[in-house]
């Protein structure tokens, strides 16, 4: 595992945005894993801007995301894809076709299978991933045991609690997300997990710092993949005392 500091939060989009912008560059048609919250969105500008500067072509370029809330339309502000298309696929020249966001409204058991089928079929050369204050990845949630496969998940109060910014009132918080397992995510090429702030200290502390793998901070499976970036900024390298070598 590669761990990467950077001097704030904007060099974060800067860098891991450029992680995926020459991924593209190298391979017009690569698959792009993509993720929501806050922590992607200068990802995002930064991929934005490379388009209008005219250095990357989003043409033949797939994406798939991590998760979705149940419940929510795609046209709902808080979805995801109502995130992904503002915050992105609105603004580069990528095919709406191209693109995939599991569905938030229909039978859960039918969003699943749709989910897995596209899965199936999708190689992701690259995954970006933020992480929860628990220590999550997409929705998989610290419990017992960690799902592979794509699933139906319950919120943990602090998810929810830490997404109800987002909305009107905690209430409004969908309970249920539709989520890519832990083997979706481990199936990815190359991933790159990107958080900053306080919030993550012990999320990140255990993924970082310790040799662990533990089910009550999911994101520490990711210590068994062969391709893994950490990028964090210097403020939350600092409170989890993790020194450059
Ligand atoms: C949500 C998403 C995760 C994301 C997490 C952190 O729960 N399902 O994929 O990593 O929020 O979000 P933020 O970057 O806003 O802290």
């Amino acid at each position: 595992m590669r761990v990467i500091v950077t001097e704030n939060n904007e060099q974060i989009g800067q860098f891991v945005g450029s992680m995926l912008v020459r991924t593209v560059q190298e391979k017009p048609d690569a698959t792009l894993g993509l993720a929501t919250g806050s922590s992607p969105e200068g990802v995002y500008a930064y991929m934005i801007q490379a388009y209008r500067r005219g250095e990357v072509d989003f043409s033949k370029v797939h994406t798939v995301n991590l998760d979705e809330y149940l419940g929510l339309t795609p046209d709902h502000p808080q979805s995801y894809r109502y995130f992904m298309d503002t915050h992105l696929f609105d603004h580069i020249n990528i095919p709406k076709d191209n693109t995939y966001v599991a569905a938030g409204i229909g039978y859960p058991e039918n969003c699943v299978k749709q989910f897995r089928e596209v899965l199936d079929r999708t190689h992701v050369d690259i995954q970006l991933l933020g992480i929860g204050e628990d220590g999550h990845i997409a929705f998989n949630e610290p419990g017992e045991v960690l799902r592979c496969g794509a699933h139906v998940e319950a919120l943990a109060e602090s998810t929810i609690a830490a997404n109800a910014r987002f909305f009107e009132c905690e209430e409004e918080v969908p309970r249920m997300a539709i989520s890519m397992g832990m083997g979706d995510i481990m199936r990815a090429d190359r991933i790159v997990l990107i958080a900053s702030g306080p919030k993550k200290v012990d999320a990140i502390r255990g993924l970082i710092m310790t040799e662990d793998i533990d089910v009550r901070n999911p994101s520490t499976m990711l210590k068994l993949h062969r391709d893994v970036t950490v990028v964090i900024d210097r403020a939350l390298a600092e409170l989890v005392g993790y020194t450059e070598e």
